[in-house]
C-alpha cells in the first residue's frame, strides 16, 4: 500500500501565518505539523510516501524530509498546482500510486492515542480482503465543519454529506482514508462542487453506490485534533506537550517510530540523535537507544 499526504492548499483561514509558510510546516509544540500525520502513516506500516504539495512550498518539505532514506522510509514529492479539491491528490499522485491501494491522509489531521496502531492495521485487513475503501468516524460536538456519516441501526453507512449544515448524525469523517486502485478512476470522474472542488465525499459516496465502502469508528481513546483555527492550533500543542511531559513518551516522533518498527537501527537512531543533540529532541532519540539494553 502506498500512502499520500496532503499539504497543499492556501492555509487562509489561518492568514496572516500562513501567508508565507505553509501551514503543514508551523510547529505543534516541539515538530513540524506534517510529522503527525506521516507518523500515521508509518504506524500503519507504509514505507512509500508521497507528499503533495504547492509549488511555493514543495522545496521546503524536501528540505525538511529528503528522500527518506535516513528513516528507512522513501518519499516522493508532487506539485499541485491549485487546490482543485482533496480527490485530486489521486489524479496528481496517479504515477505515484501505481495499481496499489492507497492511504490518503491530510497533512493537518493529528490523530493519537490507544490502539491507533491496531485500528490501523484492521483497516488494511479489511480493505485488502474485501476491497473498496475504509474510512473512519469521529464523534464531534459541532460536526458541520466536516464530511458527515449517517449510518443505520446495524451500522451500515446510509449517507455521506460534506460540511452539511443539518447534520444527520454525530460522526466526522477525519482526514484518514484507504482506497483500492479504483480511486484512480473515481477521481477522474467526479465533478467539482458548489464550492469548485473535486470532494473526498464525492469519493467516498462513489464507494457507497457500489456498496464497497467500511467505516470504523475511531474510539474514546483516541484523539483526533483540530489545527484549522488558531486556537486548535495551541490546544494542539497543548495536548502533545502534557502528555510528553507527563509520560516521557513523544507524540508521533517519526525517529522513534521508523526504529520502533525496525525501519532503522539502533546506530542510525543514535546518529540522528547525535545531530540533534543541542535539543531535547535529539536527547530523547540517544535516550531511547540507552534504554534498550
Ligand atoms: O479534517 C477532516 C475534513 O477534511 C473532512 O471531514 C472533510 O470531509 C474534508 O473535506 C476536509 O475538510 P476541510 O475543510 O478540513 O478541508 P480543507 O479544504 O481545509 O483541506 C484539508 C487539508 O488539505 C488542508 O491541510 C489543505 C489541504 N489541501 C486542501 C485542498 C482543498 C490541499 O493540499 N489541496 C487541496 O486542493
Amino acid at each position: 500500500m502506498k500512502g499520500i499526504i496532503l499539504a497543499g492548499g492556501r492555509g487562509t483561514r489561518l492568514y496572516p501565518i500562513t501567508k508565507g509558510i505553509s501551514k503543514h510546516l508551523l510547529p505543534i509544540y516541539d515538530k513540524p505539523m506534517i510529522y503527525y500525520p506521516l507518523s500515521v502513516l508509518m504506524l500503519a506500516g507504509i514505507r512509500d510516501v508521497l507528499i503533495i504539495s504547492t509549488p511555493r512550498d514543495l522545496g521546503s518539505y524536501r528540505d525538511l524530509l529528503g528522500d527518506g532514506t535516513q528513516l528507512g522510509m522513501r518519499f516522493d514529492y508532487a506539485e499541485q498546482s491549485e487546490p482543485k479539491g482533496l480527490a485530486d491528490a489521486f489524479i496528481v499522485g496517479a504515477d505515484f500510486i501505481e495499481d496499489e491501494d492507497v492511504c490518503l491522509i491530510l497533512g493537518d489531521n493529528i490523530f493519537y492515542g490507544q490502539n491507533l496502531t491496531l485500528t490501523l492495521e484492521k483497516a488494511q485487513v479489511l480493505l485488502a480482503e474485501q476491497g473498496g475503501a475504509v474510512i473512519f468516524s469521529y464523534p464531534v460536538k459541532d460536526p458541520r465543519q466536516f464530511g458527515v456519516v449517517e449510518f443505520n441501526e446495524r451500522g451500515e453507512v446510509l449517507s455521506i454529506e460534506e460540511k452539511p449544515e443539518h447534520p444527520r448524525s454525530k460522526f466526522a469523517i477525519p482526514g484518514l482514508y484507504l482506497y483500492d486502485n479504483t480511486v484512480l478512476e473515481k477521481a477522474r470522474n467526479i465533478k467539482p462542487s458548489a464550492r469548485g472542488e473535486i470532494e473526498i465525499s464525492a469519493i467516498n459516496n462513489a464507494y457507497l453506490a457500489e456498496t464497497r465502502l467500511r467505516t470504523l469508528t475511531l474510539g474514546r481513546g483516541i484523539a483526533w485534533l483540530d489545527t484549522g483555527s488558531c486556537a486548535g492550533l495551541i490546544e494542539a500543542a497543548e495536548f502533545v506537550k502534557a502528555v510528553q511531559s507527563r509520560q516521557g513518551f513523544y507524540v508521533s516522533c517519526i525517529e522513534e517510530i521508523a526504529w520502533r518498527r525496525g525501519f532503522i537501527d539502533d546506530n542510525a537512531l543514535y546518529s540522528i540523535g547525535q545531530a540533534l543533540d543541542m535539543t531535547e529532541y535529539g536527547q530523547y532519540l540517544i535516550s531511547l537507544v540507552g534504554a534498550k539494553d
